[in-house]
């Protein structure tokens, strides 16, 4: 059973017929809680601040050139900091990694130090990289407005991939209340 915030109604019984009823979003829904996506750490730095939050909406979106999208909810401090960020850092969490997933998505950086008691240092473009983590560095090539998520459109380049282990999906995470409320919730 999927328990992502970002969940929405009932998993598919595999019997729901929508034909001609258009503005439902019945079918959508359904669908996309039997979709189970990676878990991701994605960190940013604009002069001073640094800020980092557990993202599950990501995804590689071109493959000439690399290029790999980002969404942001406009309501948390990652996005506020991503926002004049010219580089962001994706970190993907594996099966052993959900403390790092309860700690990036259950606390905002608006009442935590959330890099004060972990391993990280500073890393292209200035953004944290969490040493356990495996990570790529993508430089921000464009930002999307796309609702109540912003998409920020990577070029992927340099970073570290030395871990074994299954990602760690969004069924696995348990029940993470997120630092910020969840957009129309
Ligand atoms: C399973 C799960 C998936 C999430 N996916 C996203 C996401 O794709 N984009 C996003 O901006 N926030 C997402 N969040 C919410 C943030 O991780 C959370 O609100 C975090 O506390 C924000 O921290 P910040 O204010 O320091 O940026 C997700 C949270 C959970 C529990």
């Amino acid at each position: 059973m999927l328990t992502s915030p970002y969940e929405n109604g009932d998993r598919c019984s595999g019997g729901l017929a929508m034909t001609g009823a258009r503005e439902s979003t019945e079918a959508f829904e359904a669908i996309m809680s039997d979709v189970d996506p990676p878990s991701y750490v994605v960190t940013a730095a604009a002069g001073d601040d640094r800020a980092g939050c557990l993202v599950g909406f990501a995804t590689q979106c071109s493959i000439d050139p690399p290029r790999f999208g980002v969404w942001l909810s406009k309501l948390n401090r990652t996005y506020r900091v991503a926002r004049t960020s010219r580089t962001l850092i994706v970190h993907l969490l594996r099966d052993d990694d959900g403390d790092l997933a309860g700690h990036f998505g259950g606390e905002t950086g608006d009442d935590v130090d959330k890099f004060a008691g972990i391993d990280w240092s500073s890393g292209p473009g200035g953004c944290p990289v969490v040493e356990r983590l495996d990570w790529f560095a993508g430089s921000v090539v464009d930002q999307v407005d796309t609702g109540d998520h912003v998409a920020f459109v990577l070029a992927p380049w340099g970073g570290r991939c030395q871990r074994s282990g299954r990602q760690l999906s969004e069924a696995e995470l348990g029940d993470i209340e997120p630092g910020h409320p969840i957009p129309g919730r």
